[in-house]
């Protein structure tokens, strides 16, 4: 999924992000809430009506924003207090009012509200962390209204095989229509990561979408899918592509360089996007000039280079040759074979 925390896919007309290939985008409960507000995002016909975006939506549910933004204020049994980034207003987030607002919104997947805690962390504290996680998920679960609105459970747990088990089997014990691994890619080692992920996806019905949330690199969406995950979102090719670098199956190129200066070649020759009917060198000068155009080029590049290692994983999978398809992309961008 494109991130398009404020409502857009930044710099992207919707059009532009469905000619990248993305089946689904994802949409920030934390930051739409604070700004319109979801009762104007409800009366201007929810995301859908205000972006045009016809396909699903998924909303995360603040959880994580507000651990992210470092606004965390004080976290209670009852809610999670925190200051807004905006005005500083203090406001409080229950469970039941992540679900009413993601309701509002009108996504088609709606997470639960979430604690996450920053790693490393005390066992006692990751477990709290993890068992309140549990009791929130119960409480978005029993405050849901709207039968057109999925909802998706978030295991936490930190690095801990055991507190990750325990919590994926009572989450997969309760009736969400998908789960999620959450509380990663926060600063651990990917070794790490992909350890965790591999022992939470066998305790997660195997007929229900799994997501790894707020992941990755390339390589990282493809081992993780080794794993048995389904479903990602991630900044880093928007991002990254407004910083000037962008994803191929050579590794990445920084269009900041000179040394794209006179290189009339595409990114990538086979790559069906609209930032790859231009030179390199071209690129390069929007970079160089701050022209807009750049920053949206490449972001266009990106989600669809994403789309097609997805793709690639999804053909592979069904001649059963995803290994060999791993392999060779690892080969491509100079990651050693494991
Ligand atoms: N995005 C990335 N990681 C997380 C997480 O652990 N929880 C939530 N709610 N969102 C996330
Ligand atoms: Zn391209």
């Amino acid at each position: 999924m494109p991130v398009g925390t404020q409502a857009t896919v930044k710099g992207l007309t919707i059009d532009q992000v469905r000619a990248t290939g993305a089946h689904m985008i994802l949409g920030n409960t934390y930051h739409l809430a604070l700004r319109p507000g979801h009762e104007t995002v409800r009366k201007l016909g929810g995301l859908h009506g205000m972006t045009g975006w016809d396909g699903p939506i998924l909303t995360d549910s603040g959880g994580f924003q507000i651990f992210s933004l470092d606004a965390i204020n004080d976290i209670s049994e009852e809610a999670a207090t925190f200051r807004s980034h905006l005005d500083g207003a203090v406001i409080r987030l229950t469970p039941e009012h992540s679900i009413e607002i993601q309701e509002s919104l009108g996504s088609d997947v709606a997470m639960v509200l979430d604690h996450v805690v920053a790693l490393p962390a005390e066992r006692d504290l990751v477990q709290d962390a993890m068992e309140r996680s549990i009791r929130w998920a119960g409480r978005c679960l029993n405050a849901a209204t709207r039968e057109d609105q999925a909802k998706f459970a978030i295991v936490q747990g930190g690095l801990d095989v055991e507190l990750r088990t325990q919590c994926a089997r009572e989450l997969a014990s309760m009736d969400f229509q998908g789960y999620a691994v959450g509380g990663l890619s926060v600063g651990e080692a990917p070794s790490e990561m992909y350890r965790i992920t591999a022992a939470t996806c066998p305790e997660l019905p195997e007929d229900k979408p799994r997501y790894l949330m707020g992941v990755g690199r390339p390589i990282d969406l493809l081992e993780s899918v080794a794993r048995g995950i389904d479903l990602f979102d991630c900044v880093m090719p928007t991002r990254n592509g407004r910083n000037g670098l962008a994803f191929t199956d050579g590794g990445s190129l920084k269009f900041k360089n000179a040394i794209h200066r006179e290189d009339n070649r595409p990114i990538d020759e086979t790559c069906p996007c609209l930032a790859c009917k231009h030179s390199r060198g071209y690129l390069r000068h929007l970079f160089n000039a701050k022209e807009m155009l750049g920053p949206i080029l490449l972001s266009i590049h990106n989600l669809t280079y994403y789309q097609t290692i997805m793709q690639g994983a999804r053909a592979a999978i069904e001649r059963g040759e995803f290994d060999a398809y791993l392999a060779e992309k690892k080969r491509g961008w100079g990651e050693v074979a494991s």
